[in-house]
């Protein structure tokens, strides 16, 4: 009972109850980014001002560009604000009077200002003023498990059945004995999959949380294969002897995903193999705009994945929609990778990448 792989599940009524469970937690991302919104002032400074850009919203409101940029985008995925290209961004008087005008019968906005986790919130709010995100163990408690939650559907029916073998000649490798790191490793989940399936390889997990790389230690506790380092992948060790490096939707949430590729590209064997899994995006917003979920991806960002791309002062700030194909292609090559090959696999938020030497 309950167990998807003994049932004949209908696929249509699967999607709607899918899309209509994800619709709830969309909801209460994008509450967060409403909070914000009235919080900042934004909604008052965008009421009135026509057709505006982050940059305008910036000289209007003395906060930080990009920082607005990606609540705009979002704000616009959510249909609050109108916007054709991602780049303009308009609130309609309808919207104005609903969300900015505080002594009006339709005002709306003041139902999100209690939120369940306040100091998160006034983490966000600082960081629109200074353009300096939080990191993820910034989060609040508990907050690895949730991201665990959130990928590990995932991870568990793809990873070792599906996209390994789709990387050629890997599967043979950690069979016999390979060296595999997953940089940005979390909790370890993608670490126990592959040690379960390949016991003659071993493991080593970098990430930058000390409470993702706590719970990693627990779970991996007297298992002799695998190693955890509380280490940054901008920091990995340039051993050039890795048979398999992983990035599992980590690089766009790293303040120099540059660093990191370029230490990939030297703790990496010369015929070793790189798996990158991305947030399916694109530069245009359009085919963007085609996600129902979009609202959520941009809430996500604002609130985790830029903020902690930003949460350095040299932090890029990619996000969670930054890191669409052609702009992993080049920012690989820079880093002195050759092959570049992206798999199709059936996961509507996620894209994989076979990168190489
Ligand atoms: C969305 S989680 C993904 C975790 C895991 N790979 C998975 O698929 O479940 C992103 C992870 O990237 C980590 N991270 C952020 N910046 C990092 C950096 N500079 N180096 C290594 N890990 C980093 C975060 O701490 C977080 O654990």
């Amino acid at each position: 009972m309950g167990d998807e792989q003994q049932q004949e599940l209908d696929p249509d009524l699967l999607g709607r109850y899918t899309l209509t469970t994800w619709g709830y937690k969309q909801g209460e991302m994008v509450s967060l980014m409403v909070h914000l919104g009235t919080r900042l002032g934004l909604y008052e400074a965008l009421d009135g001002a026509g057709v505006v850009t982050s940059t305008d919203l910036a000289a209007s409101t003395g906060l930080h560009e990009r920082w607005l940029r990606e609540w705009l985008r979002g704000q616009a995925a959510a249909d609050l604000l109108v916007s054709e290209d991602g780049e303009t961004f308009l609130l309609e008087p309808e919207a104005a009077a609903v969300l900015a005008r505080t002594g009006g019968p339709s005002f709306a906005a003041g139902v999100f200002r209690n939120l369940r986790h306040p100091e998160v919130a006034d983490g966000l709010a600082e960081a629109f003023r200074t353009g300096l995100g939080l990191t993820y163990d910034d989060q609040g408690e508990g907050s690895e498990q949730h991201t665990e939650a959130m990928l590990a559907p995932m991870a568990r029916s793809l990873l070792v059945p599906v996209v390994v073998p789709l990387l050629d000649g890997v599967v043979e490798r950690l069979e016999a004995g390979a060296k595999v790191v997953d940089v940005g490793c979390g909790t370890g989940l993608a670490l126990e999959l592959l040690a379960d399936a390949y016991p003659n390889s071993v493991f080593e997990g970098y990430d930058v949380s000390e409470r993702a790389i706590a719970a990693a230690r627990d779970r991996f506790a007297g298992r002799a294969n695998v190693s955890l380092h509380l280490v940054g992948g901008e920091d990995l060790p340039a051993t050039g002897d890795v048979d398999l490096v992983m990035t599992l939707d980590c690089l766009h949430d790293m303040p120099r995903p540059d660093l990191a590729m370029a230490a990939i590209r030297e703790a990496i064997a010369t015929d070793g193999v790189w798996l990158a899994k991305e947030i399916r995006s694109s530069p245009d917003w359009q085919k963007n705009r085609r996600n129902p979920v979009l609202a959520m991806m941009f809430a996500a960002s604002v609130s985790t994945c830029m903020a902690s791309a930003m949460s350095t002062p040299d932090g890029m700030g990619l996000g969670t929609l930054g890191l669409d194909p052609a702009t992993l292609a080049e920012m690989a090559t820079a880093a002195g990778f050759t092959r570049f090959v992206q798999h199709e696999v059936d996961d509507p938020t996620n894209l994989y990448y076979d990168i190489r030497p």
